[in-house]
């Protein structure tokens, strides 16, 4: 059954949101090529469930190890789905939706239900997990957003981005950040060149991404590609292939059935 959204929680987002003077963020953000971050933007009563939620799916974590590129672990979209209400409650609130559309001035929407991606725990636990650098590319039509939120922060892993790598009027400029509990970045993903620099010994990173894109049509070969990728290098074959993707929702919602078909995304 999928997890009923938690309105305290959902309050709290809305109440840090408001904080925000959001004309001056998006400014930043179109400034720094479509890239931004908030430290400490959510505070404890935000942040806290989700840690909660973090250690509740831990069992469900998929190991992966792509030489010279990747390794760490995930949790997927569909899990979370059913065991992470906080996680959820941002990934849909009102508030927040609004909030990435004004900062990126797009009319972004949610990813479809069939989405492994479209919410995903990223575990760095243990010595050398890393991912090198990459964009986060659209597989779908639209543009695709990336949501960062740090979760849990107990090591010497940054996240490393190069704005303006796609820009060649403009001197690349490299950012080292900590993404600490609460600290939120966003990007548009065929802008931003990242990072995660690997683990050391006896530390622990974890974080939460979430995706929004502006057409979440896709067609066949990109969907085949995107699915192939999500359970190779994130959630495993059985989550992304195996019925569990589309069979717990049963129509019970009008868009949930139509997203159903339209397709996953992903690069790693
Ligand atoms: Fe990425």
């Amino acid at each position: 059954m999928p997890v009923a959204l938690l309105p305290p929680v959902a309050d709290e987002i809305s109440r840090a949101l408001a904080a925000l003077d959001v004309e001056s963020v998006s400014a930043t953000y179109r400034a720094q090529n479509e890239f931004i971050h908030l430290d400490r933007l959510f505070p404890e009563a935000v942040v806290a469930p989700m840690v909660d939620e973090v250690e509740r799916v831990r069992t469900s974590i998929n190991r992966n190890y792509i030489p010279r590129h990747k390794k760490g672990g995930s949790v997927g979209y569909y899990t979370l789905r059913e065991q992470a209400p906080a996680v959820l409650t941002l990934y849909r609130s009102p508030a927040f939706l609004d909030f990435v559309r004004r900062v990126t001035g797009a009319p972004v929407q949610l990813c479809p239900e069939s989405d492994p991606h479209a919410c995903a725990l990223y575990y760095y636990t243990e010595p050398g997990d890393h991912i090198g650098f990459h964009y986060d590319t659209s597989y779908y039509k639209g543009t695709r957003y990336t949501v960062l939120l740090g979760l849990v922060e107990r090591s010497s892993s940054r996240l490393v981005c190069q704005l303006y790598r796609d820009d060649p009027a403009r001197e690349a400029r490299e950012l080292t950040l900590a993404t600490e509990p609460g600290t939120l970045v966003l990007f548009h993903g065929d802008k931003l060149w990242h990072k995660i620099t690997p683990l050391g010994e006896n530390e622990e990173r974890v974080s939460l991404t979430l995706e929004y894109v502006t057409d979440p049509g896709m067609t066949p070969v990109k969907r085949f590609v995107s699915n192939m990728k999500d359970a190779v290098a994130y959630f495993g074959f059985r989550s992304v292939f195996g019925r569990r993707g589309t069979r717990r929702f049963s129509d019970t919602s009008p868009g949930i059935g139509a997203a159903r078909n339209a397709g996953t995304r992903r690069v790693g």
